[in-house]
């Protein structure tokens, strides 16, 4: 059976990428009965530290994995308090991966085996991807290990540049890693406030993405509260409006 792979991405930060990633993983692990690994790709290790992990003192990271290929990557996942969800965490010792792989001529694919050979040793249904905050060698990597992308696109005034930029580097990553199926399947709405700019923004958004904009994300207190003491919004405040608004998006995105 091969593992679906959907990967959260927006070059900027706080587009909510994280809390989209964990929840949605969690949801499927959850609610939906499925076998789920969770890769984080960002330094902060915000998406295992969303889950109760301690990541600083995780033994093994994905760092470790993509830059030691003796590394057995199985070795790295560690499971989370949600049944079914595994986790491949990652810490600052991602920071300096970029320049450690400069001259590797596999840097844009070794993150594609580490997820093979992790899909072929354990039966997940899913594999999703947390990514950082940037267009650089990680995002890359993971544009080529994964077949969807989502991403998630906070109301602001720049979102629109974000996206495109998003849109354009998929575009590249199709042609010069020869990838015809990978696409942007979704565009999430974020950190939505009934405000004009924010309604201009998301009229744009359903223009360009006609059919593939997800239902939106509003502002939520119960979602950054959640984070704060390591748990799933389905953990912390499963009757929230919050929980509500993310359950409406997974179903979109998954169903
Ligand atoms: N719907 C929401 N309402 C309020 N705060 C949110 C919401 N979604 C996310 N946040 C908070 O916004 C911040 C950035 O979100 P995050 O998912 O970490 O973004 P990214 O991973 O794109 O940088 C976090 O502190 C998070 O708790
Ligand atoms: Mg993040």
């Amino acid at each position: 059976m091969t593992a679906k792979r959907v990967a959260f991405i927006n070059e900027k930060g706080g587009t909510c990428k994280t809390t989209l990633a964990v929840n949605c993983a969690a949801w499927l692990a959850e609610r939906k009965g499925k076998r789920v690994l969770l890769i984080d790709l960002d330094t902060q290790g915000h998406a295992g530290k969303s889950l109760g992990i301690d990541v600083r003192s995780a033994p093994i990271t994905i760092a470790d994995v993509l830059l030691d290929g003796s590394v057995e990557p199985s070795k790295a996942v560690l499971p989370t308090a949600v049944e079914g969800l595994d986790i491949l965490p990652s810490n600052r010792s991602l920071f300096d991966l970029p320049e450690r792989l400069a001259t590797a001529h596999d840097k844009h694919t070794r993150l594609r085996s580490a997820v093979d050979s992790l899909t072929e040793k354990h039966d997940y249904d899913f594999v999703i991807f947390d990514a950082p905050p940037s267009l650089g060698v990680v995002t890359m990597s993971i544009m080529v290990a994964t077949k969807e992308v989502i991403v998630p696109v906070a109301l602001t005034y720049f979102a629109l540049d974000g996206c495109a930029e998003v849109v354009q580097t998929v575009e590249r990553v199709r042609k010069e890693h020869r990838r015809k199926d990978l696409t942007v399947s979704h565009v999430v709405p974020t950190l939505y406030r009934r405000t004009r700019m924010a309604n201009e923004v998301l009229a744009k958004l359903s223009e360009y993405f006609e059919g593939r904009l997800a239902p939106t994300l509003g502002f939520n207190v119960k979602i950054d509260e959640a984070q704060s003491h390591g748990q799933t919004i389905w953990e912390y405040a499963p009757g929230s409006r919050g929980a509500e608004m993310i359950e409406a998006i997974a179903g979109a995105i998954f169903d």
